[in-house]
């Protein structure tokens, strides 16, 4: 309930703090032409200029030839896949909400979550240098293992159609917006990611800008070069100058309801690292060890290496196996959260890293 209030207020605070500016977070509850009176509304009176707001017709529309050349779509996933793919995503939040995940899996923000599977990275604010090009790897093994189901119910089913190649994936990011909720103009760091960038849309329709400028405070967005649909169930491939040569955003005003995205992309063999930082132990943290200790074995297993700030993360956790109803978390010590399997595997197993 409090979460609902400061959410509100925070929509409120974004999209009411001018009169020029709509009220988004109430509008999508209208009928659907006062959503796109609304819209259009927003757009004409309150969005700053892009450079493509410069380009006369005919610029405009080579602009969005090749914008499209570089996107894909196909409607993958029916429905009653789409509900099963969404009880996992909402028993991510769980987990999320649990403290289950290392530190770097989630990122939070008032109207959109993130969690990294496989690889996670630095960037916006995180970044010690600031801008394009100076984003991250965080060290293996800073974030949570792509999840099996993400392999069995996503990835599976998109290389089977032929969309990505067997193996191609490492890395599955989940957005998860909020009404009102929006990712800013950017382009997937190319000296990260390999290209083609595969995602597939759930909970509700949305769509993906290209092309446009964000100001803030009340935040505005301008007209988008090209507004992509991205319908429920849909997959969705960026390459070419669609990746590279254009920026891509989802506005505030396209998230009418609850939507989520995975994001399927591979990281590149050459893609910078952190540093790792060394863990330095305490002397009674070594005599654990020493004796045994089956959470330190966790411990050193997953993460040879620690990022400084990650010192309450240590030995945190250890997950079960995708029977995700089945688990539960139990606290055996202060610093140690394990998940008891209630599905008659042998205990021996609980120590074994699997994905959620
Ligand atoms: C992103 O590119 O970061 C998000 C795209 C989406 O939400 O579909
Ligand atoms: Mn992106």
């Amino acid at each position: 309930m409090e979460t609902n209030s400061l959410q509100a207020d925070l929509r409120e605070k974004l999209f009411k703090s001018s009169a020029k500016c709509i009220d988004i977070s109430t509008s999508y509850k209208k009928s659907k032409s006062s959503n796109q009176r609304k819209k259009s509304e927003y757009t004409r009176k309150s969005a700053p200029k892009s450079k493509y707001d410069d380009l006369n017709n005919e610029e405009r529309e080579e602009e969005l030839q090749k914008v499209k050349a570089g996107i894909s779509q196909r409607v993958l996933f029916t429905p009653e896949q789409c509900r099963d793919i969404e009880k996992k995503i909402d028993k991510v939040v769980k987990l999320s909400e649990m403290g289950i995940y290392k530190k770097h899996t989630v990122d939070r923000a008032p109207l959109r979550n993130k969690y990294f599977f496989g690889e996670g990275y630095t960037y916006g604010s995180q970044l010690e240098k600031k801008g394009p090009g100076n984003e991250r790897l965080y060290c293996k093994g800073d974030v949570d293992e792509i999840p099996t189901w993400i392999h069995r119910l996503v990835v599976k089913p998109l290389c089977e159609a032929k969309i990505i190649p067997e193996g191609f994936i490492n890395s599955a990011v989940i957005n998860d917006y909020k009404p009102g909720g929006c990712i800013v103009s950017h382009i997937d760091p190319f000296h990260i990611f390999e290209r083609p960038i595969a995602s597939v849309s759930f909970f509700s329709e949305s769509a993906l800008s290209f092309g446009c400028r964000f100001s803030f405070k009340p935040i505005r967005v301008s007209k988008p070069v090209l507004s992509l649909p991205l319908p429920r169930g849909c997959v969705t491939l960026l390459s070419g100058f669609a990746a590279d040569e254009i920026t891509h955003c989802v506005r505030p005003e396209d998230v009418i309801s609850r939507r989520a995205v995975i994001i399927l992309r591979r990281v590149r063999d050459d893609a910078p690292r952190l540093p790792p930082v060394i863990q330095t132990d305490s002397p009674s943290r070594k005599r654990t060890k020493e004796k045994g200790n089956h959470a330190d074995k966790v411990e050193v297993n997953r993460c040879n290496y620690f990022s400084s700030s990650s010192e309450d993360e240590a030995g945190k956790r250890e997950d079960g196996y995708d029977s995700g109803d089945a688990m539960r978390p139990v606290k055996v010590n202060s610093k140690v959260k394990v998940i008891c399997l209630s599905d008659g595997l042998p205990s021996h197993n609980s120590l074994q890293r699997k994905d959620i």
